[in-house]
């Protein structure tokens, strides 16, 4: 469904992705895995089109991608909630779901069931319902979080792009937010999911890689992964 292949990134003269390929099979949760700084938000931005790469070929659904704008990219079915959320604050929060689903609203993509979307993605995420009307810049960091997500939700996405879903949230909702992409897995929805949580995004994901100072270290089904020593020594200890 969406390969990447040869990726090279960076910005400007540096560069940070150095020869990545990686594959997320249909209906496949795939995990990216490092630490602080190795590249995994830049390999989500050089997906979606917020980042141009310098070189290598992405496909999703066997159309090649890398290098259009992310306009064009959403159009084509790939959807990312962006690290930080950067959801509209003076927009209301269904009013920044219903910009989710714009490429739907306009052209490009096929439209659907936009009311039944919404309603859907209300119903995974009641506290949203409860603040509807509220504009996005007044709710909390959790609750930001959780619109940037159904925002990204409501462009029916093919491949959905998660990049750290559950940054600053209570242990609670951190624990809400797992239950959701969960649920959205047994729906069948593909996603690369980036994560701090390590040991949770590899309870939930079917196969995982490890992305180490721009490159791919370590690769495999994401059980394998979660039992192998020195994965878990770096990236599933107790600080994670
Ligand atoms: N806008 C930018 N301009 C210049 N360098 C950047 C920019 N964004 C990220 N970098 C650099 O690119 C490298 C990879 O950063 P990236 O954000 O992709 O890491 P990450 O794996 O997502 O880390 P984290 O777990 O902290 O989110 C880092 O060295 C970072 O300093
Ligand atoms: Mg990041």
């Amino acid at each position: 469904m969406l390969q990447i292949q040869n990726l090279h990134a960076g910005y400007g003269k540096v560069e940070v992705l150095h020869d990545i390929s990686f594959s997320v099979p249909k209906g496949q949760v795939v995990s990216l895995i490092g630490s602080n700084g190795a590249g995994k938000t830049t390999t989500m931005r050089a997906i979606s089109g917020m980042l141009k790469p310098s070189s290598g070929c992405i496909t999703l659904n066997g159309r090649a991608i890398a290098g259009l704008p992310s306009n064009r990219i959403a159009q084509a079915g790939l959807a990312h909630s962006p690290e930080g959320r950067r959801v509209f604050s003076t927009l209301s929060v269904t009013d920044n779901l219903l910009l989710g689903a714009f490429p739907r609203l306009t052209f490009g993509r096929e439209k659907g069931d936009v009311t039944g979307d919404l309603a859907r993605v209300f119903e995974l995420f009641p506290r949203l319902k409860e603040r509807e009307h509220q504009l996005a810049g007044t709710l909390s960091g959790g609750e930001q979080q959780m619109l940037a997500m159904g925002r990204a939700l409501m462009l029916n996405p093919d491949v959905l792009l998660l990049d750290e879903p559950s940054m600053g949230l209570a242990p609670l909702l951190v624990k809400e937010v797992f239950r959701i992409i969960g649920e959205l897995k047994k729906r069948g929805i593909t996603m690369l999911l980036v994560e701090q949580f390590a040991a949770a995004a590899l309870e939930v994901a079917d196969y995982a890689y490890v992305l180490e100072n721009g490159r791919i270290s370590v690769h495999g089904p994401a059980e394998q992964l979660r039992n192998d020593p020195a994965v878990k020594a770096a990236y599933l200890g107790a600080a994670h």
